[in-house]
């Protein structure tokens, strides 16, 4: 096992083999929860844990006796090192708290999330050290219990596969009981807490929102048991039992994160149209290349988002069509461009790798599309060069040999060399596509008619006309597609005869506005304005502020609306919006 550069845990060390999770209270007001875990550990003697401002309140063995730690001091990037002895009986009780800026946390007042408080976690990258002491590293997977204590007018929701049972205690508040039998690593642990109601679409899949969105979200994702069945015959039986989907506030930083079992969701894929499904096949796709078969470390993190979108692309080809498929991969292709042409102008052009190797600093940091498209672009040259038959059975062993465990680069690597040969390596130009920076030019063609009828109109700036019966994607190609920056006037054309700025479909909506604010086009500020103040969507916001604040006037006006809004956002959003605007 090699040493993870983001965590304290160091090989060799007793690992959780099992978690007993406790949250006893959470205070809203305060913004902290007070909670207890019990590991269970593979071996005694001295360990490493992860912490990021938490206050650790008391470490135990199973029979109370205190058991010294030490808890260093506070890294930048890791947190601070928690160490204790593991006793001979391999079992340790962390009592805590946690403090309000834990970065993995968003706390929502009443007011904000409409109606009754909410709080969620957000694990990915390195978050779960802000409100659970753990081996915060992907490398290490355990199954766990977990009980949380609610306000009793609210739901406690786990990302795990057995609701235990809920029981309402004399003093107000419900204890909600999970246990989650298969072993995950602890960027997935994660909770929920707020006024939530859930509709069943199947015998093993639900749809969980707040009451008002239950409906419309029930009807959008009505889709997952054919995408479930879709994942099912290419990836090998659904490995964590149940699939539930979470509609998250607003505020949620993320399209969607693949929390094992619930999947927590932007509600911006409500749109009524049944365009969010894309982001369900997404993460439901984790559920076999990610949270099943996981990078060891974060400069592995391709395996986990490449794999998955090549997988997403694959479930929605046999659910909606090859067309559609390749129009989403399409439209992620202009996404990773605009992240090369920053990380290149900012001088960073090794986060345009695969491996980036930055081991110092916080992988959140350096989010982008690199990992997602030249990453799924190089699994699908793998399947056309060795042909779809081939490389469907070699997907099926690769995730039957490496299921419930954490693999690197080299490991992936090594068995493409036993499964299909060097030559496939050497055909491909594997050395290439993972060491190298930018995208290899035997890269795959997206191609499909869709594509070229937006294409040819987004060459000519020509607006399509008032009967073009393009899709919402479609569209947002087209707006992807346009050069920038637009005149005012072609965006007000725009506007007048299609009323963007006012479509139900955020996607489109949000590529418009985009444009617009590029554009300089004053008229639609206020537009800008609102949908910034209403969705925390990092994918949204930065783009949206970087193209306000790159107009003399719409600088100001980017900077007094961040200001404003900020305490509405996830920690997560507040440091991308921030590194943006400077
Ligand atoms: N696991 C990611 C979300 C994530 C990545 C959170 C890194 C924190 C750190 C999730 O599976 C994802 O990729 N979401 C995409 C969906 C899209 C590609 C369909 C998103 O949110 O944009
Ligand atoms: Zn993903």
């Amino acid at each position: 096992m090699k040493k993870d550069p983001h965590s304290y845990y160091e090989p060799g060390q007793p690992k959780t083999e099992n978690l007993s999770w406790t949250i006893l209270s959470f205070d809203f007001e305060k913004k902290s929860l007070h909670g207890k875990a019990l590991y269970a550990f593979d071996g005694s003697g001295e360990t490493n844990f992860d912490t990021r401002e938490l206050e650790i309140i008391r470490v135990g063995d199973s029979e109370g006796e205190a058991i010294p730690f030490e808890l260093a001091e506070h890294h930048a990037v890791k947190g601070s090192r928690l160490t204790f002895t593991v006793p001979a009986n391999r079992e340790v009780e962390i009592e805590y708290r946690t403090t309000p800026p834990a970065s993995g946390l968003q706390w929502m007042s009443a007011e904000l999330a409409g109606g009754h408080p909410f709080v969620y976690t957000q694990g990915q990258t390195t978050n779960a050290r802000s409100y659970i002491p753990c081996q915060d590293t992907p490398s290490i997977k355990f199954p766990f219990e977990a009980s949380l204590t609610v306000p009793a007018e609210l739901r406690g929701l786990v990302a795990a596969a057995e609701h235990v049972g809920r029981v309402e205690n004399q003093d107000g508040s419900a204890t909600e009981s999970w246990n989650m039998p298969y072993p995950i690593a602890s960027y997935l642990l994660a909770f929920a807490v707020g006024d939530l109601v859930s509709e069943d679409i199947s015998d093993r899949s639900r749809v969980w929102a707040q009451p008002p969105m239950i409906q419309a979200a029930a009807q959008e994702f009505k889709d997952i048991p054919l995408l479930m069945e879709a994942g099912e015959k290419l990836f090998g039986p659904y490995p964590f039992g149940r699939y539930d989907v979470l509609v998250m506030p607003s505020a949620f930083p993320y399209g969607g994160m693949e929390n094992p079992c619930l999947t927590f969701v932007t509600p911006a894929l409500v749109a009524g149209d049944g365009s969010g499904i894309g982001v369900i096949a997404h993460e439901l796709a984790h559920s076999w290349t990610g949270n099943l078969v996981t990078n060891s470390d974060w400069d592995g993190f391709w395996l986990n988002e490449g794999w998955t979108t090549w997988a997403e692309g694959r479930i929605l080809e046999v659910v909606y069509g090859k067309d559609h498929a390749m129009l989403h991969q399409k439209l992620l292709e202009s996404e990773f461009l605009i992240d090369c042409a920053h990380f290149a102008a900012e001088g960073n052009p090794h986060y345009m790798k695969l491996t980036p190797g930055a081991h110092d600093v916080d992988p959140d940091e350096i989010f982008s599309r690199v990992p997602y498209f030249k990453g799924s672009q190089f699994v699908r040259l793998l399947e056309e060069t060795v042909g779809r038959e081939r490389f469907d059975a070699f997907v099926g062993s690769y995730i039957d040999a490496h299921k419930y465990q954490s693999i690197d680069t080299d490991t992936l690597l090594a068995f493409i060399e036993t499964e299909l040969g060097k030559e496939v390596l050497d055909t491909v130009r594997a050395h290439d596509w993972v060491h190298g920076h930018g995208i290899p030019d035997n890269q795959p063609p997206i191609e499909t008619a869709l594509i070229d009828q937006v294409r040819e109109l987004a060459q000519v700036t020509e607006l399509p006309g008032e009967d073009a019966a393009w899709s919402n994607p479609q569209w947002q190609l087209y707006l992807e597609l346009l050069p920038r920056p637009l005149s005012p006037e072609f965006v007000a054309d725009l506007e007048r005869r299609f009323s963007l700025s006012q479509i139900p479909n955020v996607e489109v909506k949000w590529s418009f506005l985009v444009a617009s604010a590029q554009a300089g086009h004053v008229d639609l500020y206020p537009a800008v304005e609102s949908f910034l103040r209403t969705q925390g969507r990092i994918k949204y916001l930065k783009p949206l502020y970087e193209a306000l604040a790159s107009t003399e006037q719409g600088s100001e006006h980017a900077t007094r609306i961040f200001s404003d809004a900020k305490g509405n956002y996830h920690p997560a959003a507040i440091s991308a919006v921030e590194r943006t605007l400077k």
